[in-house]
Formats: C-alpha cells, structure tokens, sequence
C-alpha cells in the first residue's frame, strides 16, 4: 500500500488525528497513549498550535503515523509522535525525527514529549535524543462488567448533564474560557450527554466531569474530572464517576480509560475498580 505525507491544520487535523488514534486503538487494545477523545478534549480552547500544520502519513485506509503538536500555552507545548502498530507506514525512528524537527521550530522555549513507559523505542529515542525524564502519570482501565454501581449524591447536590442546561454556561467556561461549550461542540465525540456537572441546592457547581464515547474502538474516555476544593471529601466525585461511567457503558463502552498524576486520584480511581496497566514519562527538553 502507497503511504503519502499530508499536512493539515485546524479541525481537519484533529479529525485525522482522531481517525489515527481509533484505527492505532482497533489494532491494539492498550498500547500506545492517547485515544482520539484525548485529543478533541485538547480542542476545548483556541490554541496557537491550531493553525500549525501537522505532519500525517496516509495509506489507502487513512491515517498510519502522525505528529500532534499542541500548545498549551505560549510556552508550554506538547508533542506526540503516533505509529500505528504493525502498519506498513513510516517506521518509528522516522516520525520520532519529524517530529522533533517540527516541535523545534515551533516550541522556541521547549516542549514535553510524553511517551508510554513500556514503549521501549520511543523511551530509547527520548533519552537518545537528549530529552529529560519528567513528569510521570499512570493509566487505569476498568472492564464495563467490574463498573460500580451508582450511588446517590450526598444530601443536598444534584447531579446534570449539558442536555438539561443547554443555555446555561458551561461549568468548565472559568477554568477554559467562554468558548468551551462551542470547541466541545465541534468535535465528534463529544455528548452533552455524557458532560456531567453536580450542583447545589441553590446552583453553585461544585464540580464536573466529562465521558467520552468512542463507537469505533468501544473505549471510554474519562477526562477531565474535578470537585472545587470546599466541596471535596464528601464523596461528590465517587457518586458522579459511578453515573458517568454507567452512562458510557449504557452507550456501548466495553472499557473505560482514565490516566492521572496525583496519589489523591489514584486513590479515587484505584477505589472504584480502575486496574492501573502503565506509566508514562514526560520527557522534556533541557532549557538552553
Ligand atoms: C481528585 C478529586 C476529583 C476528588 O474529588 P472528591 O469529591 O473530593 O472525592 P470523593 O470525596 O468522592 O473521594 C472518594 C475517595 O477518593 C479518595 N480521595 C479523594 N480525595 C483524596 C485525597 N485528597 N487524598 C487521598 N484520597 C482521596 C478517598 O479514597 C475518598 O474516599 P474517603 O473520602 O472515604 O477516604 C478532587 O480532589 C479534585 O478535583 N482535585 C483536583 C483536580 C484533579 O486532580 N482531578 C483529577 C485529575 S485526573
């Protein structure tokens, strides 16, 4: 099969990046680190990195290999070199040097490139390459069948979706901007749904969480998840993890994701079933 190089900016790439990651999680059940969900939640706000040309490899079927680069802020970027799995595309060496060359000429101040701890080549290009080990955080799995049952709210909260709060503003809109309701509402996988939020009696949100469906590789997606501070430890998250996740499984998900840093949501997460599989390394580039 004939593998030609494409770029795209914009929504059209995350679109092939959301096709590169289905068919690289429709080959194999864990590797690798990102699903397609992971990346229209990166969508949720206007970034520099949009109009950036991304680098793709396409056979006859669609995405094989790609470079994500994506900026946080003007001095915090990203880069993810993605291979599908045993496809005759690009081999890894090859995109991992695109897109070191990309990210270069793009993040002046550095950038971060996380890499999966069992993926032995990326590993070994990222300290080949001359980049720092940094940041770790895990991934968990849970099978649909071990899901928790739901659970009430405490006393005094409610539980709500985005269809039951369409003109309300979003509960991320402080922590992403005013524009969230409408990024999320341009990416695919993306149910309102599935966008949970817990309230109080009298409407103050005291926290949120979002579930994303994929019907291609039938993975759940949980991210993000948070409860503000003064309504932590009441057991807020717990209830609204069990709902969100009996959703996603309603919808079809016969697994469900999450990755995390904190030893506060390993313990949430550990506690409700999630089996941690892997550990990724943030590797980053050295300031100058
Ligand atoms: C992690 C977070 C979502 C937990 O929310 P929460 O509503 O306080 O969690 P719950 O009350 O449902 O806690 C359920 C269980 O999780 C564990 N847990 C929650 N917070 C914990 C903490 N700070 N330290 C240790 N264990 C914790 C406990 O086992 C807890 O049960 P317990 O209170 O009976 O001991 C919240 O602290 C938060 O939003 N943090 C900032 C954002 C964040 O880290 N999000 C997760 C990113 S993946």
């Amino acid at each position: 099969m004939t593998v030609r190089e494409v770029r795209a900016t914009g929504h059209e790439a995350l679109m092939l990046a959301t096709t590169l990651l289905q068919r690289a999680r429709r080959t194999h059940a864990t590797t690798g680190l990102w699903e397609a969900a992971d990346v229209q939640w990166w969508w949720r706000s206007p970034r520099r990195s949009d109009e950036i040309e991304k680098l793709f490899w396409i056979d006859d079927e669609g995405p094989v290999a790609g470079v994500l680069l994506t900026s946080w802020t003007d001095d915090d970027w990203q880069c993810d070199p993605v291979v599908v799995a045993d496809a005759a595309g690009p081999e890894p060496d090859v995109v991992w040097q695109r897109a070191m060359e990309q990210a270069v000429r793009h993040a002046a101040t550095g950038f971060d490139v996380p890499v999966s701890d069992d993926d032995r080549t990326f590993t070994d290009l990222a300290q080949r390459s001359g980049l720092t080990a940094g940041d770790r955080d895990r991934t968990a799995w849970m099978d649909a069948g071990d899901r928790p049952a739901v659970v009430p709210l405490p006393e005094g909260f409610v539980l709500s979706d985005r269809t039951q709060r369409r003109n309300a503003p979003h509960p991320m809109r402080d922590r992403n901007g005013n524009g969230v309701a409408q990024r999320l509402g341009q990416c695919s996988l993306y149910d309102p749904a599935l966008d949970l939020a817990v309230e109080t009696a009298d409407g103050r949100i005291a926290g949120y969480s979002l579930y994303w469906f994929d019907p291609t590789t039938k993975v759940g997606l949980v991210e993000p998840v948070r409860v503000k501070d003064e309504f932590q430890r009441r057991g807020l998250a717990q209830a609204m993890l069990c709902a969100g996740i009996d959703r996603l499984v309603k919808r079809g998900a016969e697994r469900v994701k999450i990755s995390y840093e904190t030893d506060a949501a390993a313990a949430l997460y550990e506690g409700l079933g999630f089996q941690r599989t892997s550990t990724a390394t943030w590797y980053r580039t050295s300031p100058e």
